[in-house]
């Protein structure tokens, strides 16, 4: 196969590709031509900040190109539908970075129960806020809501209860858990009135964003918000009123409704932690994504 891989992927997957005798393209092609330049190619391996809409699958359609590997979890930046009514296979890997982002999300918790990110960053300048950032708070005892409970879901589920929190899920499908064995489902509204810590685990939903002032207001006072899910999940102009006011006392970000360039008072707000779309960012991840990618091209059938 002649594989065009714009977004960067894992070397050694790229290794054993190669060794198997496809062709690699390493290149990022702007929206306007990346419709022209997939015709060349019989597959393109994308993470997000390449756009497959339905413009770029009517130019491409026709020609050589019949897979397109999305190279992570989401595949909302692929215009799926158009793909496969032009005939052209869309696959994801949907597994490799649970862990990772479950990890990220953890990681945001923390922070935000204990201001690392802001008082970080001021002592990069030169401040010694002792005593502004010594009131966080503990994880262990506190209530963890988690809305959408798939495969990452269910990983941090566990991960909060090996630390002493309790666990509410919400999800539209119910499903044993393995990983987390003690916790509850319930009702979306349960979860946001009970829970200390909100983390967003869902696919990207269309329409209007169901964290909204609405869906906000039914949260806790003093409510931790963590999303690594997908940005336009949540109004952001509602978070950033609901931290302004104290109705979220932090927010730990990993996406945001406007990649790459998100809202900037949300970034300088003292109260986010925030980082750029990492969730999958890990070296085991990207091995695992890699690993993925070479099972999908080698099973391959037209
Ligand atoms: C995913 O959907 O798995 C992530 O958004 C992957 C990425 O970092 O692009």
């Amino acid at each position: 196969m002649r594989i065009l891989v714009t977004d960067g992927m894992d070397k050694a997957a790229m290794e054993t590709l190669r060794g198997q005798g496809h062709e690699i393209i390493e290149q990022f092609y702007e929206p306007d031509q990346l419709g022209a330049a997939l015709r060349e190619f019989d597959c393109a391996v994308i993470r997000s900040a390449t756009k497959i809409r339905a413009q770029q699958i009517q130019e491409a359609k026709g020609s050589r190109l019949k897979l397109l590997i999305r190279a992570g979890v989401g595949v909302d930046n692929i215009d799926v539908e158009a793909a496969q009514a032009a005939g052209i296979q869309v696959k994801n890997t949907p597994r490799a970075s649970s862990r990772a982002v479950a990890e990220l999300a953890m990681a945001h918790m923390f922070s935000c129960a204990r201001n690392i990110s802001i008082a970080g960053h001021t002592m990069r300048e030169g401040k010694w806020e002792k005593k502004a950032y010594s009131k966080g708070f503990e994880l262990c005892g506190k209530t963890l809501g988690v809305l959408g409970y798939g495969r990452i879901g269910q990983t941090i589920g566990a991960m909060a209860q090996a630390l002493g929190m309790q666990v509410l899920a919400y999800d539209i499908y119910q499903v044993d858990s393995l990983e987390c064995p003690t916790m509850h489902y319930v009702p979306m509204d349960e979860v946001l009135a009970k829970a200390d810590i909100i983390t967003l685990h869902t696919p990207a939903i269309e329409g209007k964003p169901f964290i909204n002032a609405e869906t906000i207001a039914k949260m806790k006072d003093g409510v931790v918000f963590i999303n690594t899910s997908r940005g336009n999940n949540v109004d952001e102009a509602a978070l950033l009123d609901a931290l302004n006011s104290g109705k979220v006392r932090a927010a730990g970000l990993d996406v945001y409704a406007t990649e790459p360039t998100p809202c900037p008072e949300l970034l300088a707000h003292p109260h986010v932690s925030c980082t750029p779309h990492i969730g999958a960012g890990t070296v085991e991840a990207q091995a695992r994504i890699g690993e993925e990618i070479v099972s999908i091209i080698s099973s391959f059938q037209v």
